[in-house]
């Protein structure tokens, strides 16, 4: 029997590949960095993430902020700009508070690790293509072993998911305090999309499909353990694509609250509200 021996890669993009192998990590890098570049800009803002019933989801669940505000958890005082133990001498936005949560979810993420690993760190670019590296940094100290924590992190997202359905919901009642009347906007529609894909996207999630079944034996005296493990197994088959819908459609909710915010946009009702 004879062996067949491939060419290995020797330098840095060195590859035997003819096809287009680095489509899809530039196509990745350049999403990636469209959205922390916009995600980024967005929370320094502290403006514009409110329009009538509607609040952008990069900052909610709003923790403190303006008193008048339907989805505010702790009002700020009066003329007050921040939180009294928030140190002045830093920038302030609510979204500060909880972004961190949905970011390291998602930078921690199984999928977004092999997709960013290729596309920011070229480890490797792509399959049987030559790295820029000899050694294999593995994840088995820090900092990579920080990745670990995605487990944890699941916990927090998926209580985001159901504060996010809950500002939505909020988003389904308008007019002024007091006099609010249901109804369905446009932004209404894309809030719920934009919830819907985060779930399908979070509940998707490999530890969720761990924590659900993945350490059971058997299913045979669990038939309920099962229909739920084939649920998040349905989800976990479609996760990169969730991941990238999700992604835009959180950044458009934002760009579209932003823009009605400031009269750029005009957000039509589809069904009832309050004039
Ligand atoms: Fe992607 Fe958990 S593996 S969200």
């Amino acid at each position: 029997m004879s062996t067949l021996t491939l060419p290995k890669p020797k330098g840095f993009g060195q590859t035997s590949r003819r096809d287009g192998w680095w489509v899809a990590p530039l196509l990745t890098f350049l999403g990636f960095m469209t959205f922390i570049v916009y995600s980024t800009w967005a929370a320094f803002q502290n403006a514009h993430f409110e329009s009538g019933p509607y609040l952008s989801p990069f900052y909610a669940p709003l923790l403190f902020g303006p008193a008048e505000s339907g989805h505010v958890w702790f009002p700020l005082a009066e003329g007050a700009t921040h939180p009294s133990w928030y140190p002045s001498f830093l920038p302030w936005s609510p979204a500060f508070l909880i972004l961190w949560i949905p970011g390291g979810f998602r930078f921690t993420c199984y999928y977004y690790r092999g997709a960013y690993y290729k596309a920011f760190w070229a480890d490797p670019i792509n399959c049987a293509v030559g790295e820029p590296r000899k050694s294999y940094w593995g994840e088995n100290s820090l900092p990579l072993i920080l990745q670990n924590l995605h487990r944890y992190f699941f916990y927090l997202a998926a209580a985001f998911i159901f504060l996010l359905a809950y500002d939505a919901w909020k988003g389904m009642w308008f007019g002024p305090a007091g006099e609010e009347k249901f109804g369905i906007g446009v932004g209404t529609v894309i809030l719920w999309t934009n919830v819907f894909l985060l779930g399908a996207y979070t509940f998707g999630c490999h530890s969720f499909r761990h924590l659900i079944g993945g350490f059971k034996n058997s299913f045979s005296q669990n038939p309920m353990r099962k229909n739920c493990y084939d649920c998040v197994s349905g989800l976990n088959k479609k996760h990169m694509l969730f991941a990238w819908c999700s992604l835009f459609s959180v950044g458009f909710c934002d760009v579209y609250v932003r823009l009605c915010s400031m009269g750029i946009w005009t957000d039509f009702m589809i069904f009832g509200g309050n004039g």
